[in-house]
C-alpha cells in the first residue's frame, strides 16, 4: 500500500517585520498596539513590496522545502499552490512557480482556491494523487500577498493580515505518513468573509477588497475546527491525547486557544506563530509547521493535527505522522 509523508518543509516571509505601531502610524489608523495584541495576539506582520508576487514568495519557500527534503526540483512530479492572491487570473501561480523552479519534466501544476483552508485542501489533494500511484513527489505550497486586497482604512481587517509562503515536499512511502484528511465547504456563509468584487479593464466592479464580519467568523471557526478535528481523529482511530502538536490556521490567538480548549489539547501543544506574521491565509499552516520543525519543536515520528478554516466557508484537517 502506498502512503504519503512530508519529507521537507520550508517557508519565507518578505522583508523586515512591520510592528503594530508602525502600521498604525503609516495608515493613520484609529487603533492601538494594546488593542491588536489583546484581541488578536498579533505583534507584527511582513508585507511584500508591490513588485513581489505570490509566486516569488512561493519560490523561496519551495527552495527551502526541496533542500530540506534532500532532493532537486527536477524530482518533483506535481506542483500544487494554495492561494487566494494569485499573480494572475491565469496562468496559475503553480505553473509560474514550476517555471521559476526550472522544472521541465511536464509535471502537472495547478492552484487551489480555498482561502485560509487552502493548504489543507492542497495537501489532501496531493496525498490522493500520491496514494493513487500516479505521482511520487509533490510540492505543496501556500502563498499569499493579502496586503493587495486589504482596505487600509478598515481597522477591523487591515491589522490582521500579512504576506508569506510555506511549502512542503510530499513523497510516496511504505508507512504513513498522512493518516486522514477531511475537507468541507458551505457556500451559504460566503457573505461573512469575502472579496466581493474585482477590477475589470481598469474599472472597479463591486468591492475588490477584503470584507469580514469578524465575530461571525470567530464563532464559525471555533465550531468547525473542533468538529473536523474529531472527524480525522475518528477516521484514524486516535484520540486528542495522542496528538503531539496541534497546528491550526494562524488567524487569532483567541481562536487557537478556544479550539485547543474545546479539543482538550493543552495550550503548550498548540503551535502559535500568528504573533510574528499575522494571518497569512493559505500560507499560515505550512509557515507554522516549518518554523516549528526548524526550531526543533516538531520532530520526526510525532503526530500532528493540521487544520484550517476560511472564506467560502471552507474548512478541513489533516492528521499525520511527521
Ligand atoms: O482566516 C479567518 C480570518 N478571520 C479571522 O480569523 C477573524 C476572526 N475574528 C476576529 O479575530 C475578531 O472578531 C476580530 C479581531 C476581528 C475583532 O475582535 P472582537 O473582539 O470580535 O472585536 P469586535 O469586532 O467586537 O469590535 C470591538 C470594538 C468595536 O468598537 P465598538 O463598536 O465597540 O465601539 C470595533 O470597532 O473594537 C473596535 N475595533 C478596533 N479598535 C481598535 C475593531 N478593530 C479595531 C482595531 N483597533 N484595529
Amino acid at each position: 500500500m502506498i502512503h504519503t509523508r512530508i519529507s521537507g518543509t520550508g517557508s519565507y516571509l518578505p522583508g523586515e517585520p512591520i510592528s503594530n505601531d508602525t502600521l498604525i502610524a503609516a495608515h493613520k489608523l484609529d487603533s492601538s498596539n494594546d488593542w491588536i495584541i489583546e484581541r488578536t495576539g498579533i505583534r507584527q506582520r511582513h508585507l511584500a513590496p508591490v513588485n513581489v508576487a505570490s509566486s516569488d514568495l512561493a519560490l523561496e519557500a519551495s527552495r527551502r522545502a526541496i533542500e530540506a527534503a534532500g532532493i532537486s526540483a527536477a524530482d518533483i512530479d506535481l506542483v500544487v499552490v494554495a492561494t487566494s492572491t494569485p499573480d494572475y487570473i491565469f496562468p496559475s501561480t503553480a505553473a509560474l512557480l514550476q517555471h521559476k523552479l526550472g522544472i521541465t519534466n511536464g509535471a502537472p501544476a495547478f492552484d487551489v482556491q480555498a482561502v485560509c483552508s487552502g493548504f489543507v485542501y492542497a495537501l489532501s489533494i496531493a496525498d490522493k494523487f500520491i496514494r493513487s500511484g500516479s505521482h511520487k513527489r509533490a510540492l505543496v505550497v501556500g502563498a499569499e500577498v493579502f496586503s493587495r486586497i486589504l482596505d487600509w482604512k478598515d481597522r477591523g481587517t487591515c491589522v490582521l493580515f500579512g504576506d508569506g509562503a510555506g511549502a512542503v515536499v510530499l513523497e510516496a512511502c511504505d508507512a504513513p505518513g498522512i493518516l486522514a484528511t477531511a475537507l468541507h465547504a458551505d457556500g451559504s456563509h460566503h457573505g461573512i468573509l469575502s472579496v466581493p468584487g474585482h477590477v475589470c479593464g481598469g474599472t472597479v466592479i463591486g468591492d475588490p477588497l477584503l470584507r469580514m464580519d469578524g465575530q461571525a467568523v470567530f464563532k464559525f471557526a471555533v465550531r468547525v475546527l473542533a468538529e473536523v478535528a474529531h472527524e480525522v481523529l475518528d477516521a484514524a482511530k486516535l484520540t486528542a491525547e495522542q496528538i503531539d502538536w496541534l497546528i491550526p490556521h494562524q488567524a487569532n490567538v483567541r481562536i487557537l486557544a478556544a479550539t485547543a480548549k474545546k479539543l482538550g489539547i493543552p495550550a503548550e501543544k498548540c503551535i502559535v506563530t500568528v504573533e510574528n506574521h499575522g494571518n497569512t491565509s493559505a500560507a499560515s499552516i505550512p509557515l507554522a509547521l516549518d518554523e516549528s520543525v526548524r526550531a526543533g519543536r516538531v520532530k520526526r515520528g510525532q503526530t500532528l493535527l493540521l487544520e484550517g478554516v476560511g472564506g467560502g466557508f471552507t474548512w478541513g484537517a489533516a492528521l499525520l505522522k511527521f
